[in-house]
């Protein structure tokens, strides 16, 4: 079975693809209005933190188990602890599909973007008030039904094509590029009026707004922008050949996927406190925020470079729903022996189905828009279903990580495989502060916040 998996070409195949993974709508759709809403460059300040201290640990964890088992995440569970073990596999399993249910209608509406500014006249109708552009177009039925539609035949193709061919090529293409956009808006947004304030309110940090719910939104976002905690990276992992320097490759996805958050804030801020906006926007902040610059560059310039950042985020959300499909599909594929293609196509109209209730919660069916009322907010189906499954649900996957690497694998075992590739690892101090977070500090943070999140979001507790 072993030969008829696919692999990467090699490490920078795998870091393209696992960098393509992490760096996508999380990092410049999410990142930018979670820190807005949660106070700036305090909230910054913590999610870095949470990234290196517990974030790079629990990946290392994954990417060991997966290319020591060479399974999909339930069966590397499985192979190595045992089918109880498997159920926490097939749990993230689970949370992939939930995520890319919704991921995927947000990547929509970036698709939607590129197609209305460049082909159609986003610039010209939505001026002067792009906020109320944004909430009636997400309220379209039609328009989210088709871009999504769209996005979720192009991921499939591309799950289609395998490892080598599709999910490495897309990736390192793509990645360069968003680079060298996001570094060209930023110079151009630092140049506006009162882009000083925005930088300040992201980069000096003010602690009194700091509570709880700061340190598990960042946790969360942690997860999130990492892809951690239901299994990608254990699959993804187990395409690794056994050479791959794996704490090399985990730290330069790192270094990347912060990187683009980091600039993603550096763009969206300065543009929000220039144009008088507030930071607390909420999901549609970059939808709202960017599209001021671009009419103000002029209608084809405008077009030129707002199409083009509109792009970038498409292929960024591609090369992340790539990842998400590709964890259900490997496990069918290795367990259940099912033909590659037919799998894709079959979770590809599935996770579709399931996306359509998301699809109609931002105004189009006021039942799903108003889904449910906590924290003290109205929450539509969409929100509910990423607070559930990419905030609780994958911090919960990271918690048990580190218990099954604690308690059932063992760090020995998971230093050996850190050491292939690597030799001088297991006498390195990495990786005694590697096994001292995933023994001790992730899992007694991520198991306290797993508790306090719960217990606050879905039953009105409030503790702090
Ligand atoms: N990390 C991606 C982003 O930031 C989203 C994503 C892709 C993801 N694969 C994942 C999140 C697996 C959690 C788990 O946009």
């Amino acid at each position: 079975m072993g030969n008829k998996r696919g692999r990467f070409s090699g490490r920078l195949g795998f870091v393209a693809a696992a960098a393509g993974s992490a760096v996508g709508l999380g990092n410049i759709w999410r990142f930018p209005y979670e820190t807005g809403e949660n106070g700036g460059a305090a909230f910054l300040l913590i999610y870095l933190i949470c990234t290196i201290i517990i974030g790079l640990p629990v990946m290392l964890g994954e990417i060991a188990v997966g290319r020591k088992s060479q399974m999909d995440a339930y069966g590397s569970y499985r192979n190595l602890g045992n089918k109880n073990w498997g159920m926490v596999g097939a749990f993230g399993i689970i949370c992939g599909i939930m995520i890319l249910s919704f991921y995927n209608v947000v990547a929509g509406w970036a698709f939607g973007y590129f197609i209305q500014i460049v082909f159609d006249g986003l610039l010209v109708e939505g001026k002067g008030n792009y906020g109320n552009y944004f909430n009636s177009y997400v309220a379209d039925f039609w328009d989210n039904l088709i871009f999504s539609f769209v996005f979720m035949v192009l991921t499939a193709f591309i799950v289609i094509r395998g490892i080598k061919a599709g999910i490495e090529m897309a990736s390192k293409v793509l990645m360069p590029l968003l680079f060298v956009i996001l570094i060209t808006l930023i110079v151009y947004a630092l140049t506006l009026d009162n882009a000083m304030e925005g930088v300040k309110f992201y980069l000096l940090p003010d602690f009194s707004a700091v509570n709880a719910s700061t340190i598990y939104s960042a946790l969360g976002q942690a997860f999130f922008s990492l892809s951690l905690g239901m299994g990608a990276l254990i699959t993804y992992g187990s395409y690794l050949k056994k050479k791959e320097n794996l704490f090399k490759a985990a730290a330069v996805v790192t270094l990347a996927d912060v990187s683009v958050a980091f600039l993603a804030g550096l763009l969206i801020f300065p543009l929000v406190f220039s144009q008088g906006q507030e930071p607390t926007a909420g999901p549609g902040l970059v939808f709202v925020a960017l599209p001021t610059i671009f009419e103000q560059m002029g209608p084809l310039m405008g077009r030129i470079v707002g199409g083009s950042f509109f792009l970038l985020l498409c292929f960024a959300a591609l090369t992340s729903t790539i990842s998400l499909l590709e964890v259900p599909v490997a496990y069918l594929v290795d367990e259940r022996k099912l033909k590659r293609k037919k799998v894709v196509f079959g979770l590809a109209a599935l996770v579709f189905v399931i996306g359509l209730p998301s699809m109609l919660s931002a105004g189009a069916v006021d039942f799903f828009t108003n889904f449910m009322h906590y924290e003290g907010k109205n929450k539509s189906f969409l929100d509910v279903i990423s607070d559930l499954f990419s905030e609780v649900g994958l911090v919960f996957g990271g918690f048990m990580l580190t218990l099954f690497i604690t308690f059932k694998w063992k760090t020995k075992k998971m230093t050996k495989e850190l050491s292939e590739g690597n030799p001088g690892y297991a006498k390195s101090i990495l990786k005694s502060l590697v096994n001292f977070s995933i023994t001790v500090l992730s899992p007694i943070i991520l198991g306290v916040i797993f508790v306090i999140t719960v217990l606050q979001k879905f039953f009105g507790v409030s503790l702090f």
